[in-house]
Order: C-alpha cells, then structure tokens, then sequence
C-alpha cells in the first residue's frame, strides 16, 4: 500500500517550506510547488536528504496546466491525503488603501489566493474522498479584522474562507481546515512591513506543532487559530 502523501503549495521557503518539513516528519511522502524551480528544487533536496519521497512540481498556481501537472503526481503517487493550500500572495505592495487599489492587482490576488486554490481543491476531490483525506487552506487574520491597508489581501483570504466554510458542509467525509499561522518572519511578512525590522515575529517552524495538530488529531473541520492550537492548549476554533 503507498504512503500518506501531501501536496503542500508554496513550500520553496517560509510557511510552506516549515510545513512540509513537519509533515515529512510525520511519515508523509511529498509533492511541493513554487515558481522559482531553482528555490523548490533546495529545498525539495533537503526534505529527500532526510529520507523523504519528494515530487517537485515547479509552475505558479494560478496556470490550469500546473495544477493539472501537480494532480498528476498526486495520480502518480497513488493516493492523496492531505491539500495544504499555502502559497499566497500579499496584493499590491506597499499595501494601498482600497479607495487608491489598482483593480488588476486586486484580481490578482484572488486569483492566487482564491480561485487557484478553489481550483486544485476541484481537481483533488476524487482523490481527496477516496482516502478521506482533509484539506489545509492558510488564511489570515486580515480575512476577520479591518486593518487599513490590508483590504485586497485581507478580502481575497475572507472569500477562501468562506469556499472552505461551504466545502466543509459539502465535504462531511473530509477535514476541511481555514487556519491563520499568525504574523511570521517569511518574505511576504516583511513586504507587508517594507523597511521594517521585522526580527521580533516568529519563525514559521514554531507554527507548525500547531497544524501537524490539526492532521495527527484529525480535529473537526473549521477555523483555526495557530496560537489556539499549539500543543497542550485548548481548542478553539
Ligand atoms: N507571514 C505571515 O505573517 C503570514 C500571516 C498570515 C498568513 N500568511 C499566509 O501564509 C502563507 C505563506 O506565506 P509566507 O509568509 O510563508 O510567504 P512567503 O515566504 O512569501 O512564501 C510564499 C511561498 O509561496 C510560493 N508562491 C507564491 N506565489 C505562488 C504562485 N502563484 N504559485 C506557486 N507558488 C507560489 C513562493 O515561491 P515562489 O515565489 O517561487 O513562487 C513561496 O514558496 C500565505 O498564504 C500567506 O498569506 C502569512
């Protein structure tokens, strides 16, 4: 019988790359993504030099035949069991107030961070139901709070939100996780911050006890909180 396998999006560094990392830890085989094939191949060779089956898919998420070349991993690796739906993008940066928000950066950032996740969900269904497996879609706080500048990221994360709402009412065979990681210290962070010294927000490895929770449990589907999550503490979602 193959291995629990997971495709992780955007996991050539920060959160993405820390999750598969966690979950490569947790005896999963991998299939990982990002544009930059050079950034995903150091990192897909770090995962396989600690003995883990690594598929690099290079390709951005937003191309249907990228998507469809990441199911055919997963097709090719027998069974899926885990979607975490990670790469994002930040929107226009330095982040514009909406009255001032270029529409086609804003229909970028839904594109990456709404309809291409939305889409490899379609795509992995079949797979998803035959193992019943669980979908992780990473969010953010911005999607819930009004933070003045954040309105195209924090509404394109309020509208994956509410896809991953209704796919788990659709979904009740499946796990179907929203999760905010929480502010951290990965390339997006400090674009969100230009200039800033963003040295004080965590690394993304300390988040991940928290969503290797939510897998290992097998919680409930809904919307977690990493800081909710983290080992020993009570659930709330
Ligand atoms: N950092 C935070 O404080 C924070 C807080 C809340 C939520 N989040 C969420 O956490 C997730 C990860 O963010 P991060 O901070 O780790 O960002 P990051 O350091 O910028 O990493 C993003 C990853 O996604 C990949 N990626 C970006 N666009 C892509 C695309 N179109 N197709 C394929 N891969 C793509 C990047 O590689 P390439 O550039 O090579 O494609 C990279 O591997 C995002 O969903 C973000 O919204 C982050």
């Amino acid at each position: 019988m193959s291995n629990r396998t997971a495709l992780v999006t955007g996991a050539s560094r920060g959160l993405g790359r820390a999750l598969a990392a966690g979950l490569a830890r947790e005896g999963f085989d991998l299939i990982v993504d990002a544009r930059d094939g050079a950034a995903l191949e150091a990192a897909a060779g770090a995962l396989r030099a600690a003995g883990t089956v690594v598929t690099a898919v290079p390709g951005d998420v937003t191309d249907p035949e990228h998507r469809a070349a990441l199911l055919a991993a997963a097709q090719a690796a027998g069974r899926l069991d885990l979607l975490v739906n990670n790469a994002g993008t930040l929107g226009a940066s330095p982040l514009p107030a909406l009255a001032d928000y270029p529409p086609d950066e804003l229909r970028a950032a839904f594109e990456v961070n709404v309809i291409a996740p939305v889409a490899l969900i379609q795509l992995a269904l079949p797979l998803l139901r035959a193992s019943g497996g669980a979908v992780l879609n990473i969010t953010s706080d911005a999607a819930v709070e009004a933070y003045a500048g954040w309105g195209g990221y924090g509404a394109a994360k309020a509208a994956l939100e509410q896809a991953s709402n209704v796919l788990a009412a659709e979904e009740p065979t499946l796990r179907v996780w929203w999760a905010d990681p929480g502010d951290l210290r990965t390339d997006m962070h400090q674009l969100a911050f230009p200039g800033e010294d963003i040295s004080d927000r965590p690394e993304p490895a300390t988040v991940v006890p928290a969503f290797v929770r939510l897998v290992t449990e097998r919680l409930p589907s809904g919307r977690y909180r990493a800081a909710h999550l983290m080992p020993r503490e009570p659930v709330s979602s």
